[in-house]
């Protein structure tokens, strides 16, 4: 056997090892510190530390493996060419800053959701949107009076195109049921569209890049109230400091143009799953949100 042999073999025992350790995503050869990398354009109402984890999986370590930007599948079979690698961000804004405000000049122009939902399938200014299968625009009823916001997909939501399909989704589900609720009089979305890799949590960049879409998703939405689902999605829709466990419960305005929506704070249906104690404190929040939509509160 050539020492080439020899190599080959070694790297596929390597890929085989990490496939197995659940891997599915090579991001660069190095790691990053993305939290100290460029400037965002304006400053960030989430900051990137969070207290607790909310997201429905944790994200798994980034090996300094070779491929930016590939995913496993995309990974050339043993004996097979390698294919061309896909490179991030490839649009006329290639920085964060750019692409943001790209984002919101777009943003501006498009006068109704479905124009919304095009408008994101054709922008390349957020590097998710290259790791992520599909765009996760909304779900539920756009004329809803009621928008649920939380963070951002995660794999089940990437395979189906819609927010809160898995786990944390069915829980959901069931607490808008206990107050009479389903998606036929909510509509749901995130703040972020793609997912991000590994299910880790979207960075500040990100979420500033994918900021102007929320912001003209709830203008266009109009909804009377708005809940929004654990620390990220309260901290960006509300522009609060505070952490979940004292934000929660409360309501923000939140403003367009000279109209003032209600934004009530409450916990993250992945956080429930992991802290099924703190259960209690979401239905108070949501029997708070019904009293809300019944005019009581
Ligand atoms: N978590 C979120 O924040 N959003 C989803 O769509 C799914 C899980």
């Amino acid at each position: 056997m050539s020492q080439s042999d020899d190599r080959q073999r070694d790297l596929i025992a390597s890929l085989d090892f990490h496939v197995e350790a659940g891997l599915d995503l090579f991001l660069d050869e190095a790691p990053h510190d993305r939290f100290s990398e460029a400037e965002a354009p304006e400053p960030m109402t989430a900051p990137p530390a969070r207290p607790m984890p909310l997201r429905d999986a944790p994200a798994p370590p980034r090996p300094p493996l070779p491929g930016a930007g590939m995913v496993l599948a995309d990974l050339p079979q043993r004996g097979a060419a390698p294919p061309p690698a896909r490179t991030f961000g490839q649009s006329a804004a290639s920085k964060p800053g750019e692409a943001a405000g790209d984002a919101r000049a777009r943003a501006r122009d498009v006068q109704s959701l479905d124009e919304l939902e095009a408008l994101l399938a054709g922008f390349d200014g957020c590097p998710l949107k290259f790791t992520a299968k599909n765009l996760v625009f909304a779900d539920g009823n756009p004329a809803a009076k009621l928008m649920f916001i939380g963070e951002a997909p995660g794999a089940d939501e990437d395979r189906v195109g819609k927010p809160f399909m898995g786990r944390s989704g069915k829980l959901l589900d069931r607490m808008m049921a206990a107050i009479g609720l389903d998606r036929t009089n909510a509509y749901v979305t995130n703040i972020v569209p793609w997912r991000p890799p590994g299910n880790r949590n979207p960075t500040p960049q990100e979420v500033s890049i994918c900021r102007p879409f929320i912001e003209r998703q709830i203008e266009l939405a109009d909804p009377d109230l708005i809940v929004c689902l654990g620390s990220p999605a309260t901290q960006a829709i509300t522009g609060t400091k505070d952490g979940i466990l004292k934000a929660r419960g409360r309501f923000y305005p939140y403003r367009v143009g000279s109209r003032e929506i209600r934004a009530l704070a409450t916990l993250h249906p992945a956080y429930l799953l992991r802290q099924p104690l703190q259960k209690r404190l979401a239905w108070r929040d949501f029997r708070t949100l019904r009293a809300a939509l019944d005019g009581k509160a």
